[in-house]
């Protein structure tokens, strides 16, 4: 099972990730909209702001009465366990259609991966201490870059045992969980991520911002793509 697995691709992107760093540093500051990068809607958003405000009214009526009352024991498990911590907030973001391209046309031309398989994509975390134990909604693997941290440690966590997975929140019973992998990502270290196992990401104060690039793939997983790399 591969959690992460770092890739050397020494100068691969380069130019597109110097761009993005400083586009996304121009948000940081100035904040949206941005004549380079374009705020994609957060998904899932109605459900994960229910479930940060524990406005379990609003999750019965998204998700129904047994769901949410999965979740409600979910989210007391979490609170016992990590404390009321401020959460992580992602923002993502698309790129230009030129630099989008060229991106498909590298990934095709390095790795024979289809261009429609392939979505560039920049992150930015501003804020917050913890990203919550978590799987992927919409990817199961991507190309990923962190191009500025403070120093975040990304968890991997094994399941010790099965239960249900609730198709409107991907929020995990962790205390069925344990870890499985910690790694510190490093700046410019290209690398392979598994979005489909449940990780989490922990920051040690909650101000400091992160910004990756990646590419996300569309059905791939981590070992398909591995394969081609
Ligand atoms: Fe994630």
């Amino acid at each position: 099972m591969h959690y992460f697995k770092n890739i050397e691709l020494p100068n691969f992107l380069d130019e597109a990730k110097t761009d993005c760093l400083r586009w996304a540093e121009e948000i940081v500051e100035h904040g949206n909209p941005h004549s380079s990068l374009t705020l994609r809607n957060r998904t899932h958003s109605k459900i994960n702001n229910a479930v940060s405000e524990l406005d379990f009214k609003t999750v019965t009526a998204i998700a129904g009465t047994r769901k949410s009352r999965i979740l409600k024991q979910r989210v007391y498990k979490m609170v016992r366990k990590y404390g009321e911590v401020d959460r992580i907030v992602i923002d993502q973001y698309d790129v230009p259609t030129k630099m989008s391209d060229h991106v498909k046309d590298e990934m095709l031309r390095l790795f024979n991966i289809p261009r429609d398989e392939c979505t560039p994509i920049v992150q930015i975390q501003n804020g917050g201490e913890m990203l919550h134990p978590h799987h992927g909604h919409g990817r199961q693997a991507s190309l990923f870059c962190l191009l500025k941290g403070e120093g975040e440690s990304t968890r991997w966590y094994k399941e010790t045992e099965s239960f249900e997975i609730v198709d409107e929140f991907h929020i995990p019973d962790v205390s069925k969980l344990e870890i499985a992998v910690e790694n510190v990502l490093q700046e410019n270290q290209w690398l392979l991520f598994n979005h489909r196992e449940w990780h989490s990401v922990h920051r040690k104060s909650n101000v400091g911002v992160r910004i990756n690039f990646g590419i996300d793939f569309k059905t791939m997983n981590i070992n398909e793509v591995i394969e081609r790399t």
